[in-house]
């Protein structure tokens, strides 16, 4: 009876938390699966970013709750943004949920799932269903655990909880709280932990990691709380490769443009989320920026970095977006050139105060639009991976490659890479010889002998540092 199975749906946030939560069932002596079928406990951590995300996540329940039905000591529950959004109302639809936790209480599912199992094992035939919404003190400090046992090349670490911005089209402040950030210290024993157990590169996450530690961690030296976390980092013995996500662009001062430059781990790529290239629409969203500022900071950036990657976050149909306003978007996006996009069609989110506008466009239009930007982003990232054939790229080995025997890993600016090789070069920086390019992916030869760096080699192709 201790077997559990957990689905993750969105964000790269709730695939840490499912990792805390299975981390701490395990623990407790329960079994992680990788599959549903043999499992004994069922958990959703869900999203609440899109209808579509939700409904996705409610559809799949309702598949489970079919199966409880034939077998009725499976035990079935929602965890993560949409337990928090609609809390106790799932169960009006789905009344076998026997679980519903919301985004601060994830470290308390494994005293909930012993409190089923155990007024099961009392014989209660349908224990009442258990839904927990709290909000809770000091709970981003308890997503810390990681699972042992396979070791991670690449690890996420979360750095901060919820979000104070108020863009309109968001339900993300709703689900996730107001900002929390850890302390320093414990994130960078987490982080030491890590390379202890042969995570080469870490991945900062939080809603809004540029505000991390605002009004609680003051600044020294002209440097904000986050960039003096990315130089603990920095120092950590075994880190090779610093990432962040989710940043926002209000949050690109000089001390982190300049960071990109000072520290040698901070990998060249930044992702900005844009939303739209239009001001009109910018403002309709009550985003703090402009498309001029936005270029500023993007210029900045590459004035401290030249061949930094960027990657963003747009959607289009927000309501009122006219065919200008798009096109203004198309232009922006052509301007900064993205390597990578996530492109989403605009989701009316109950509560939020956009789904209250007028002028919510056909679907029809939205698909339309989304297209068009898939295409300008798919010539964007073809363009920039022709542009490293020939040159010599450092590569993160990850693991094996889907495709046949090679390995694969990523270049800095994120670009997986399949390459042959032996599985003892897995964590090893390799440089790589770019040999071909498609839109999603480059492939190439480890250059001289597989375990040897040619330092000299990588900094010759690399014109940034
Ligand atoms: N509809 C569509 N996309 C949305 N996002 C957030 N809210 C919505 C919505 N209502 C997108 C934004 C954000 C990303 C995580 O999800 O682009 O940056």
């Amino acid at each position: 009876m201790n077997r559990v199975y957990i689905k993750t749906y969105g964000c790269q946030m709730n695939e840490r938390d499912s990792e805390a939560v299975a981390s701490m069932l395990r623990e407790k002596g329960y079994t992680i699966l990788d599959r549903e079928e043999e499992a004994d406990v069922i958990l959703l951590n869900t999203c609440s970013v899109r209808d579509q995300a939700e409904q996705k996540a409610i559809g799949k329940m309702g598949y489970l709750a079919k199966r409880k039905r034939e077998n009725p000591n499976l035990i079935i529950g929602f965890m993560g943004c949409m337990a928090q959004n609609r809390g106790a109302t799932l169960l009006d639809q789905l009344p076998d949920v026997d679980l519903i936790v919301g985004t601060q209480r994830y470290h308390h599912v494994p005293e909930y799932l012993e409190k089923l199992q155990s007024q099961r094992d009392e014989g209660i035939p349908k224990p009442s269903s258990i839904v927990d919404l709290e909000e809770e003190e000091g709970s981003q400090n308890e997503i810390k655990e990681h699972l042992e046992g396979s070791r991670k090349v690449s690890a996420f670490v979360s750095i901060m909880q919820g979000c104070n911005m108020a863009c309109r089209f968001c339900i993300v402040p709703k689900t996730r709280g107001s900002e929390r950030s850890r302390p320093i210290p414990q994130i960078v024993r987490e982080v030491e932990e890590l390379a202890a157990r042969g995570t080469r590169e870490v991945t900062l996450l939080g809603q809004i990691v540029t505000s991390y530690g605002q009004g609680v961690i003051p600044r020294k030296d002209g440097k904000g709380a986050f960039v003096q976390l990315l130089e603990e980092i920095e120092q950590i013995e075994g880190i090779d490769r610093i990432r962040f996500t989710s940043p926002h662009p209000r949050g690109f001062r000089q001390d982190l443009a300049d960071a990109f430059r000072r520290l040698n781990k901070l990998c060249e790529c930044v992702h900005l989320p844009l939303q739209s290239g239009s001001n009109r629409i910018l403002k309709a969203m009550n985003r703090p920026y402009s498309r001029e500022k936005y270029l500023d900071i993007v210029a900045s950036l590459r004035r401290s970095v030249p061949d930094m990657y960027f990657s963003t976050d747009i959607i289009v149909g927000f309501p009122g977006e006219t065919e200008e306003d798009f096109q203004e978007t198309c232009d922006l996006f052509q301007e900064v050139s993205y390597d990578m996009a996530y492109i989403f069609k605009y989701s009316p989110r109950s509560g939020t105060p956009a789904a209250e506008m007028e002028g919510d466009l056909p679907d029809e239009v939205k698909e339309e639009r989304n297209q068009r930007l898939l295409q300008l982003l798919h010539e964007n990232s073809l363009r920039r991976n022709q542009s490293l054939v020939g040159s010599v790229q450092e590569v993160l080995v990850e693991g094996p490659s889907r495709k046949g025997d090679a390995l694969m890993g990523r270049t800095r600016g994120n670009r997986v890479v399949h390459f042959p090789g032996q599985d003892r070069l897995i964590g090893t920086l390799l440089p790589v010889r770019v040999d071909r390019a498609t839109v999603s992916a480059l492939y190439g030869e480890p250059v001289i002998s597989e375990s040897a760096v040619a330092p000299e080699e990588v900094l010759s192709s690399t014109s940034a540092r």
